[in-house]
């Protein structure tokens, strides 16, 4: 399998640019979840690596071999749409096999013996006969998909191919795609704009903003060491906690949040802003070491059935998440700590890499 290089690769339409001089190598073999609010330039990206939009600029290359200016049919990728093209009339089984059937080098033996493959990966044997007009949204989809992996191309390329699907079904088809994924290692980028989507799916996640690739970096590595507020407030539900600084002194630097005063790191000489987030935030009913008085200022249950505190803390805010409790009292005291293993600092957005330490 070859990897996925981009070179200076931007698109503009007219005087926008959707893509901005994107450098950067996707792996072979792993899956790639371009992530990033809606316009960003996801699928403009994508739709340059499967030869749908020729670049403005720059050079996109699968291993060695430059393919900038070949049409879709020469590259070698499969593609998964949001809206998929399916031959309603036909069977599963026939829409799959389909695509094959047009490649001469494959015999009908190995056709069958890839369709059925595909189909036990995805787990649709039952449905081999069923027409695609009578299958659900999510059923319809793994069928794209199926009929997209059995083609063995070097490169797939999905381009949220969830969305129009209802959650328990989106749940079955993210796990046939793990399922196919442990199986076949082609080279796959995921464009997608769920967060959750792609912390599951990515080996690596490419967090796009503004037509460009802010962070390319594994899930975790992403949502623990975001390398720039963006990164930080994109990622997480709510997002990190953002707060200026009560004061710097020489070399000492206080935030309302932390009970001790921080080190000022190296390169800190523009705006600077502490990031935390909401789950990295102890709160306690009683006062400790290194805990600060903080008001709840009002509480509310999120998905998971944990509590939500938003808190006033001097005179910054912040928000913290803690486990399923009775709901606090707004206005009640608590005490919170923000442990320094989980704080980083942004230096005019971007996050400045030393460990953040205690003054001496
Ligand atoms: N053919 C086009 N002509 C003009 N502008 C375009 C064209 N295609 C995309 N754009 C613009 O480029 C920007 C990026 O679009 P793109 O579809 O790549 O975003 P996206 O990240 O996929 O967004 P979404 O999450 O909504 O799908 C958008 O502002 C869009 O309006
Ligand atoms: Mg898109």
């Amino acid at each position: 399998m070859p990897d996925i290089r981009l070179s200076q690769v931007s698109r503009v339409f007219g005087a926008f640019k959707a893509v901005d001089d994107i450098t950067t190598v996707f792996a072979e073999g792993t899956v790639t979840c371009l992530l990033g609010p809606s316009g960003c330039g996801k699928t403009t990206l994508m739709r340059m690596i499967a030869g749908l939009e020729t670049p403005s600029h720059g050079s996109i290359k699968f291993g060695d071999r430059d393919v900038t200016h070949l049409p879709p049919g020469k590259r070698d990728v499969a593609m998964v749409f949001q809206y998929p093209v399916m031959y309603r009339t036909l069977s599963v089984i026939e829409n799959i096999e389909l695509p094959l059937r047009r490649d001469r080098a494959l015999s009908p033996a190995e056709v069958r013996r890839r369709a059925d493959e595909v189909l036990e990966v995805l787990q649709l044997s039952a449905e081999r006969h069923r027409h695609i007009g009578d299958l659900d949204v999510g059923t319809r989809q793994k069928v794209a998909v199926g009929r997209a992996i059995a083609r063995q191309c070097d490169v797939i390329l999905f381009d949220e191919p969830t969305t129009n699907v209802e959650v328990h079904a989106k749940l079955a088809l993210i796990r046939a795609f793990k399922d196919f994924r442990a199986r076949l290692r082609q080279t796959v980028i995921y464009v997608t704009h769920d967060q959750t989507e792609a912390m599951t799916l990515a080996d690596q996640i490419a967090l796009m903003q503004s037509g460009r690739i802010s962070q390319c970096a594994p899930p975790h590595v992403m949502y623990d060491r975001p390398e720039s507020r963006f990164g930080g407030w994109f990622l997480g539900n709510p997002g990190m906690n953002f707060l200026s600084p009560r004061s710097r002194e020489g070399s000492m630097l206080r935030f309302d949040v932390l009970s001790n005063a921080i080190a000022v790191p190296a390169g800190a000489d523009g705006e600077l802003s502490l990031g935390i987030r909401p789950e990295h935030v102890d709160v306690l009913a009683e006062p400790a070491d290194d805990a600060v008085a903080a008001r709840i200022l009002r509480s509310s249950i999120t998905i998971g059935g944990q509590q939500l505190l938003s808190l006033l803390v001097g005179e910054a805010r912040l928000k913290a998440k803690i486990p399923p409790c009775e709901p606090p009292a707004d206005g009640k005291t608590v005490f919170i700590r923000c442990r320094l293993e989980h704080v980083v600092l942004f230096n005019d957005g971007l996050r400045l890499p030393a460990p953040v330490t205690r003054a001496a």
